[in-house]
């Protein structure tokens, strides 16, 4: 049966959104500093993750992350709607959603975000972003060595010709601000030469073992707000999207040791450290004592100067969510989707 929703009632355990810090974008908006995830892979339900975006709302989130491949938008939007009937105006919440790769096409965008506005049930997202600069499409849960039949490199034009319909979304009301998701330096590059409406904000990987030094730095200095996503690491992402060489930031060390100095999981640290350094990190979790517990984490015991620097040092450059199934040739390997050397690769 489909996932019916309870009413909203605010948890005495919970947080206050006012407490929460914020993070002002160059429009002036805030964005509360650290937001939900809702992709709930094989491991979550759409009623699941409707539910915990029921029960964040309670405890005191007020910033959700969505898309809708994440093929949950319906029930989000049912829990939402219970949100706003209990009481919290819609201007308190930050929703963002994502524009899928079979939607680039120019006549294909607006359409797809007025679906996932109305399956939300709100009248406008905060933030709109191209959830891939490639229109590779895959259906969800294929294998990483899937490709589709009509898989191509980037496009500037075609992605500038997307990109025209987020800029049309925003006069039209429909999205307060537009953004980008798994892009790279020489492709924000020309994005920034050719965009009308600038991006507010990229969604990028983000953890203690991938820090992205010069992405993160270039984002910010281009007055884009970097959003974390996997900021735990995904310890529970499926086999699938597993390689030997992938590391485990919760089970490094000097995570732990922190964690266990300050009395909390290691996810905890990776919250408080993504927070510290300046990036908007989206946990996701579907248990409420864990998204409570990475709400909490950024309003209080922060951690020290010297735990910060040994935060800083934990890099390994490692990408988990290394996007295999983008590829468009027999023969690439997954970092040519990512622009290493500098270059776009074609
Ligand atoms: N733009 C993109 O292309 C893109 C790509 C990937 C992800 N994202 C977004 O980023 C969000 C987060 O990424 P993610 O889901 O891959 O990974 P993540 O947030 O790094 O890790 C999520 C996992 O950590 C566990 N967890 C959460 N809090 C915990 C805590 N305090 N203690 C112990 N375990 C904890 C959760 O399990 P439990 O449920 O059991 O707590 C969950 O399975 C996604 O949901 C999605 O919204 C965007």
């Amino acid at each position: 049966m489909a996932w019916q929703p309870r009413a909203y009632r605010p948890a005495e355990d919970g947080i206050d959104p006012d407490v929460v810090p914020q993070v002002r974008l160059e429009s002036g908006s805030r964005m509360p500093g650290i937001g939900l995830g809702t992709f709930g892979s094989d491991h979550a339900a759409p009623g699941e993750v409707a539910e915990a975006v029921l029960g964040a709302a309670e405890v005191g989130y007020r910033h959700f992350d969505c898309a809708m491949v994440y093929g949950n938008e319906p029930e989000i939007g049912q829990a939402l709607r219970a949100v706003v009937a209990g009481g919290i105006e819609r201007e308190a919440l930050w929703v963002t959603g994502k524009l899928w790769n079979d939607k680039h096409a120019a006549d294909d965008v607006i359409p797809a975000c007025r679906q996932s506005l109305a399956d939300l049930g709100i009248g406008y997202f905060d933030l709109y972003l191209i959830h891939w600069p490639f229109p590779n499409h895959h259906d969800p849960g294929v294998d990483v060595h899937s490709r589709a039949a009509n898989a191509r490199p980037y496009i500037h034009e075609a992605y500038m010709r997307t990109w025209r319909q987020l800029e049309r979304l925003v006069e039209l009301g429909l999205v307060r601000h537009i953004g980008t998701s798994n892009t790279t330096i020489p492709k924000l590059e020309l994005l920034l030469r050719d965009a009308r409406i600038s991006p507010a904000a990229n969604e990028m990987e983000l953890h203690p073992h991938f820090q992205q030094p010069e992405l993160f730095d270039y984002v910010r200095a281009h007055g884009m707000v970097p959003i974390a996503y996997s900021p735990l690491g995904s310890p529970n992402r499926p086999e699938r999207d597993r390689t030997p060489e992938d590391t485990v930031d919760i089970e490094d060390p000097v995570v732990m040791r922190i964690a266990a100095a300050h009395g909390v999981h290691p996810a905890v640290v990776c919250v408080k450290w993504a927070v510290q350094r300046g990036q908007v990190p989206i946990p996701m979790s579907t248990r409420r004592r864990n998204y409570l517990a990475n709400l909490r984490a950024v309003t209080q015991d922060p951690l020290t100067p010297e735990e910060m620097a040994a935060m800083a040092g934990l890099d390994r450059n490692c990408r988990l969510i290394k996007g295999q199934v983008f590829l468009w040739r027999e023969g690439q390997d997954w970092r040519d989707l990512w622009d290493l050397d500098g270059i776009i690769a074609s």
